[in-house]
């Protein structure tokens, strides 16, 4: 797996309902990859130190109100920011792991109400990942772990109605992996899945944009 000069990182993105493990999973998986001696870093969205990511993080903990399009848009301008950062970094050949990316944009804001294709326009040019892998959870069983923290999404019928918007979003491509299974069991999934990702971006896959 070592990178070599010429060949590219993965871009690999993590998706799922809140508390699904996502963010455990990215970082165990961030060590393996470490531990290989490959290049790997890990990002998240929203990535809360940015200026735009300060007005989500005050939106999602409810010290602000923003209307449905507005912070739509700000989580987008939130990925587009850091669009040619990521592309420099993966074609220095450094693997990004991303803890969500538009699909959570596009689940999380059509589950409000707002259209489907009116969500995922503004998405429309950022890199597309290499692999998308799915966390799978149960609304009922996410809200049993420990409870939400309290932010705005974080409830029970409203995450119902994001994984509707999950479903109706992912293609074949994507990697389910069933989230209620052992920790270790996942692990060794999701290592697999992504060992595999590197591979073929190595090989000389291209790098593309969304929606393609
Ligand atoms: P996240 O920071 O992953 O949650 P946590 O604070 O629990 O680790 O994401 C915060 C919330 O923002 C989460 O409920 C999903 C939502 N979200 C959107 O609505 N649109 C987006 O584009 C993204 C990236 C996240």
């Amino acid at each position: 797996l070592s990178g070599g000069n010429d060949s590219r990182g993965a871009l690999v993105v993590l998706e799922g309902l809140d508390r699904c493990g996502k963010t455990t999973q990215s970082s165990s998986l961030h060590k393996y990859l470490e531990g290989l001696g490959h290049p790997a870093e890990l990002w998240r969205f929203p990535d809360r130190t940015t200026s735009v990511g300060q007005m989500i993080s005050s939106y999602l903990s409810n010290q602000s109100q923003l209307d449905d399009r507005t912070i739509h848009l700000l989580f987008s301008a939130n990925r587009w920011e850091k669009r040619s950062l990521m592309e420099s970094k993966l074609k220095s050949g450094t693997t990004i792991i991303v803890d969500r990316y538009s699909y959570s944009g596009v689940a999380f804001s059509s589950a409000k109400g707002l259209d489907f294709d009116w969500c995922k326009a503004p998405e429309n040019g950022l890199l597309a990942p290499d692999v998308v892998v799915y966390l799978d959870i149960p609304p009922e069983k996410a809200a049993e772990r420990g409870g939400y923290g309290g932010e705005r999404y974080e409830q029970l019928e409203f995450q119902m109605k994001v994984r509707q918007s999950y479903q109706a979003l992912h293609d074949a491509s994507w990697k389910i992996i069933d989230a209620c299974q052992p920790v270790k069991d996942i692990e060794k999934q999701l290592q697999e899945i992504v060992f595999k990702s590197i591979e073929t971006c190595r090989k000389g896959k291209s790098l593309t944009c969304l929606w393609s």
